[in-house]
């Protein structure tokens, strides 16, 4: 038995107070995030030194003590270390090589040739591990195979993820093999931060809305059951978080097509919604909307209760429908925690 909250409601307990973490808790709204960012320089940089990367994962853990902590790093830090250029414009984002064809796919490398790029990032799980405080879950995290090839194949974010569908439709066995090469290195990067020290593994989906029928259960469902059944079978019992993001209905069913232990709502579902339609399967996380967290008052109050209420009667942590972003004022996030925690 265990005294760690979120590994208590991943395990399908009810607990009288959901535990609580945030995503992107470490990050640009936080002061000390920006003076250790400013140090290390940029934001690659910061993922890839151990101390400050695992400095930062620690700041909102010791400023309002969340249940979790989750791994400082960047999904897009896989497809740079299969051989793809990643850089990060300020202000805009992330930019990266393309992978568009046959002769692209071929100068990728293969799923064990990425530890040496992504050592730094064990070395941060195994500091985490230590330090800790004994009640912080620690969790480690991948993209989903869908995401991450989104970014690979267009260079850079899109709003409708328009290059990979049409890679998709044009070229479908380059864009299979890119899914399919993404899938096993998950696998290997996973496994690597659990033998480093995480507790919990998150596998984020941000674009799996857009895709629709036999896709999504293609390229969202089946990338994520496979990962998840190789990563059972290697650490049984290993809890596992998806956020298949704005899935809507294909929320449905999630955790048995996939195995997931939990499953992350964002806030375009409803909680009643999610109540009666995902967390009837197992535990869910979520889904305060993060604008909350810019314009705080009563109706962060009045929104953070009507989370807890509307999930009170089944395996529940609580969080956010998608990260906090950098206009976020500090003092509402102690305001979230305090009415969770007090009611
Ligand atoms: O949640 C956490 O605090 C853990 C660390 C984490 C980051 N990115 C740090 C980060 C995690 C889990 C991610 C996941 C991630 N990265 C996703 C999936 C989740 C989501 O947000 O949908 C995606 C799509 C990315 C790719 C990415 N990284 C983009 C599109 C951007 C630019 C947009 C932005 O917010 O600036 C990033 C940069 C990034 N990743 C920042 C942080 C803290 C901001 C970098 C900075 O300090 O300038």
């Amino acid at each position: 038995m265990t005294d760690k909250t979120i590994l208590r409601a991943l395990n399908g307990e009810v607990l009288p107070t959901p535990p609580v973490w945030m995503m992107r808790q470490a990050g640009r709204y936080l002061p000390e995030y920006r003076a250790t960012r400013a140090q290390a320089g940029d934001f690659l940089s910061l993922c890839y030194t151990p101390d400050l990367a695992a400095e930062v994962t620690l700041q909102p853990i010791r400023r309002y003590g969340f249940d979790a902590a989750i791994l400082f790093a960047d999904i897009l830090l896989l497809p740079q270390a299969l051989g793809a250029d990643l850089w990060f414009v300020t202000g805009e984002g992330p930019r990266l090589s393309t992978t568009t064809s046959a002769a692209d796919f071929a100068k990728l490398k293969g799923k064990d040739d990425i530890h040496e790029t992504l050592a730094p990032v064990y070395e941060t799980v195994g500091i985490l591990s230590r330090e800790l405080p004994r009640e912080t879950t620690l969790i480690g995290f991948a993209g989903a195979p869908w995401t991450v090839a989104t970014y690979m194949i267009a260079g850079r974010g899109t709003k409708d993820q328009g290059p990979a569908h049409a890679l998709k439709a044009e070229d479908r066995e380059t864009f299979s093999k890119i899914i399919d090469l993404l899938t096993v290195s998950t696998i290997e990067y996973l496994s690597k931060q659990v033998e480093a020290g995480a507790e919990v593994v998150k596998i984020f989906d941000s674009w799996a809305g857009s895709l629709k029928g036999q896709d999504f259960e293609d390229f969202a469902v089946e990338p994520a059951r496979k990962i998840i059944s190789e990563m059972k079978a290697r650490f049984p019992g290993l809890p596992i978080i998806a956020f298949p993001r704005e899935a809507g209905e294909g929320y449905i069913g999630f955790h048995e097509k996939t195995g997931a232990d939990c499953v992350a709502l964002d806030n375009s579902v409803t909680p009643e919604w999610g109540a009666a339609n995902v967390q009837i399967s197992g535990c869910v996380q979520g889904n305060l909307d993060p604008k909350h967290m810019v314009t705080g008052g009563q109706a962060l109050i009045d929104e953070t209760r009507h989370v807890v209420e509307a999930f009170k009667n089944g395996p529940h942590i609580f969080n956010l429908g998608h990260g906090i972003t950098p206009d976020a004022d500090p003092e509402n996030v102690a305001l979230m925690i305090e009415t969770i925690r007090n009611g």
